[in-house]
């Protein structure tokens, strides 16, 4: 079925658009919005994100899972199109919800996000359609037998809750359990917690290697790809430490990393159109951006995990580099003629640094004041985008989540890196923490030296 939508050069009305979300990767998403003409801009959001506050002409607090209180707010306020930020109201079904009473929604439904909220489901889907970058793995209720499988595969396994976990559900042997009893420890819990939302876990090869992120826009039919970028999802420098959602990230100019060749990003590409392609085959075509997290191994490629949605930092290297209008791409999205559309990137490389409360990981401290010199930042150079803080008497507050996020754009690693660093020098407090280590040449170099110890290129 092909979506009539509204021709943006009529000019007469504007277009109402609402971006679901508060953190700065929904910033990003409202920004880029912004920059289309006519456009009136709503949001939902359960934290005040002052950066998308000042871009809305209006916007709901509330949950963003609450999907009946949004569906409500999207018919009395006549929005024409719907972007959904985070994975959180995909699961709850609210792309469903807004298209059964006749929404434009450039996302995917529930049954399609299940490539991300189901990831039993998602290995099934690999395994059925024979995509490359598959890793061996088995689900399992019994503890007995989940224990037999992590000893024919020596131990070397990353263990899964199945369902969604805020990114902090998986266990990787050698990093976060060490014996096979302490991991037998973690199935125990994830079994009889139902850690996940179900009483069953998933046990998966561990991948050796460095990881990469590939976004992509979808129309279910065909993608577009974008840049890739390298997320830091450990919390200390030299890339130690716990999982968080992600501490900082970066991309190239010419849209490869340091360590991925032409043909690699190629292979990784044609696998997230293949796992289109098997979606519209399952009779849940994915609409949206998609985002393929792979690790690069001495054999290729290998899917880590496939999200329904753009990544949080990834959204915010790639983002601010696409001139193309983005409402003609959710035209192009809802309407199956991606495959038609050229983008236009911009070739700069990107550094984006999270500022996040002290103690984010373990015990993060909330309430802490954040002080912005906003007009030294804009002449950094660097763009600011609010994450999750709080706004009280135009001062703003750490969450216990990320705070906030820099990003230096420019035509090499190295002058990006310098520009973000420089913007993060107008922004104080006494209890806020910053990996500075990202995008730098001493990391790159280590990751360098990490990759070729291990014969992968
Ligand atoms: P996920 O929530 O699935 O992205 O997993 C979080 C992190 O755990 C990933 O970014 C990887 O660093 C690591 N991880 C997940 N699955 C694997 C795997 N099969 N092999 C090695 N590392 C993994
Ligand atoms: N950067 C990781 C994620 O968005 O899931």
């Amino acid at each position: 079925m092909k979506f009539i939508f509204i021709n943006i050069n009529a000019g007469v009305v504007n277009i109402k658009v609402l971006v679901v979300g508060g953190g700065a990767r929904e910033h990003a998403i409202c920004d880029i919005i912004k920059k289309s003409n006519n456009i009136d801009l709503y949001s939902v959001m359960s934290n005040i994100n002052p950066g998308i506050e000042a871009l809305s002409k209006e916007y709901l607090f509330e949950k963003e899972t609450e999907i009946d209180r949004i569906g409500e707010y999207v018919i009395n306020k006549k929005i024409d199109l719907v972007l959904i930020g985070p994975e959180s109201p995909l699961e709850a079904g609210l792309a469903n919800k807004l298209l059964s009473n006749g929404v434009l929604v450039c996302a995917p439904t529930k049954e399609a996000a299940r490539i991300e909220t189901d990831k039993e489901w998602m290995r099934n889907i690999l395994k059925k359609y024979n995509i490359e970058g598959q890793l061996q793995f088995e689900c399992f209720k019994d503890i007995d037998k989940a224990k037999n499988y992590i000893e024919d595969l020596n131990g070397q396994v990353v263990i899964k809750p199945i369902g969604l976990t805020g990114g902090k559900g998986v266990r990787v042997s050698g990093d976060h359990f060490n014996t096979i009893d302490e991991g037998i420890d973690y199935i125990d819990k994830i079994i009889n917690k139902k850690i996940g939302g179900k009483s069953k876990v998933l046990i998966e090869e561990k991948a050796i290697g460095e990881e990469f992120t590939l976004q992509a826009f979808s129309d279910g039919i065909s993608i577009i790809p974008l840049p890739l970028v390298q997320d830091h999802k450990r919390l200390l420098p030299g890339d130690n430490g716990p999982n968080t959602g992600g501490m900082g990230s970066y991309s190239l100019s010419n849209g490869l990393l340091p360590f991925i060749s032409k043909s690699i990003y190629e292979e990784s590409a044609a696998i997230l159109q293949k796992i289109i392609e098997s979606l519209y085959q399952e009779k849940c075509k994915f609409i949206g951006p998609i985002y393929g997290q792979f690790m690069l191994t001495n054999e290729g490629p290998k899917i880590i995990e496939i999200n329904a949605r753009f990544g949080d930092p990834e959204a915010m290297n790639v983002l601010p580099l696409l001139s193309t209008d983005y409402i003609d791409l959710c035209n192009a999205m809802l309407d199956e003629t991606l495959s038609t559309k050229k983008i236009k990137i911009k070739k700069k490389s990107t550094v984006c640094k999270y500022v996040v409360p002290e103690g984010y990981g373990t015990k993060s401290m909330t309430g802490e004041k954040i002080m912005l010199n906003i007009e030294d930042i804009i002449n950094s150079g660097s763009k600011l985008y609010y994450a999750s803080v709080n706004k009280k008497n135009d001062h703003i507050y750490t969450t216990s989540s990320r705070s906030l996020a820099l990003v230096g754009i420019s035509n090499s690693l190295s002058s990006a890196e310098m520009m973000c660093e420089d913007g993060l020098k107008f922004i104080e407090s006494e209890h806020i923490y910053i990996r500075h280590d990202i995008g730098t040449t001493e990391l790159m170099q280590m990751k360098m030296d990490k990759i070729k110890n291990l014969n992968i290129i």
